[in-house]
């Protein structure tokens, strides 16, 4: 069981990112880079993050024509991260076409995780402007079940989507869970939340901690109080 706490690193500058990671000294916890901090730093941000000794999350949720996907995924797979991500909207067709770009010469490759649909899209908005008529669990476990067949190795999604992913994709099919919260601190703007404990008990494999962490008086502190609920 790989089960670990990630850490996004929501910045929008070099220096902030590595102030905040020299906080944890030799620890080197696994990071999440999303589109705000790549896109202000390019690729050496991460090559750099990687030299220190952390696992990386790239999260860019790529999503085009194939073709583009598994260009774009092999010079990902050069970057040596982790995990990554796309949108399992994007057909299985860009999800065989992303993974074979993904796949090192070595037969080695990161993690390929798919988002299902987005927390931030309700039901509501799927039917009116998307034109998806099925309720929201349906489309999940659906787009789920097309990564699975696909052959990638799991789904983003909020904590109470992962025991829907589990019945039907099965225990070994990864889930990485945003959206946590400590029992007695803040919400902020997340909606669906559940506490590190909680998230174990459901069978998430990896829970992304920001605000919590990167907001608390001491960040290593809440990092540790996070492991040792969760691991
Ligand atoms: O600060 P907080 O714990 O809410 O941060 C959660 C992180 O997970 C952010 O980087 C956010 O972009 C990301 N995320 C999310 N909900 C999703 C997908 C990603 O909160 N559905």
């Amino acid at each position: 069981m790989n089960r670990d706490v990630i850490i996004p690193l929501d910045f929008s500058t070099r220096t902030e990112t590595m102030d905040f990671l020299s906080l944890f000294g030799e620890k080197k916890p696994f990071v999440k880079v999303g589109m705000e901090l790549y896109y202000a730093e390019g690729p050496q941000i991460v090559r750099d993050i990687k030299k220190l000794g952390h696992k990386i999350f790239l999260d860019l949720k790529l999503h085009d024509i194939p073709n583009t996907v598994k260009k774009a995924m092999h010079v990902l797979s050069l970057l040596d991260v982790d995990m990554c991500n796309l949108h399992a909207a994007g057909t299985i067709e860009m999800m065989k076409a992303a993974l074979e770009g993904l796949t090192r010469p070595d037969g080695t490759k990161p993690i390929l995780l798919a988002v299902t649909q987005l927390t931030s899209t309700s039901e509501e908005r799927m039917r009116k402007e998307l034109l998806i008529n099925t309720n929201l669990n349906d489309t999940i476990r659906h787009y789920a079940m097309n990564a699975k067949m696909t052959g990638l190795d799991g789904v983003v999604c909020s904590p109470l989507e992962a025991s829907l992913v589990k019945d039907i994709c099965g225990k070994e099919f990864l889930t990485v869970t945003p959206g946590i919260r400590f029992a007695d601190s803040k919400v902020d703007d997340q909606v669906r939340i559940t506490t590190p404990a909680k998230a174990k008990e459901i069978g998430a494999d990896y829970i992304v901690v920001g605000r919590p962490i990167t907001a608390a008086k001491s960040p290593v502190d809440a990092y540790n109080r996070c492991v040792r609920e969760f691991i």
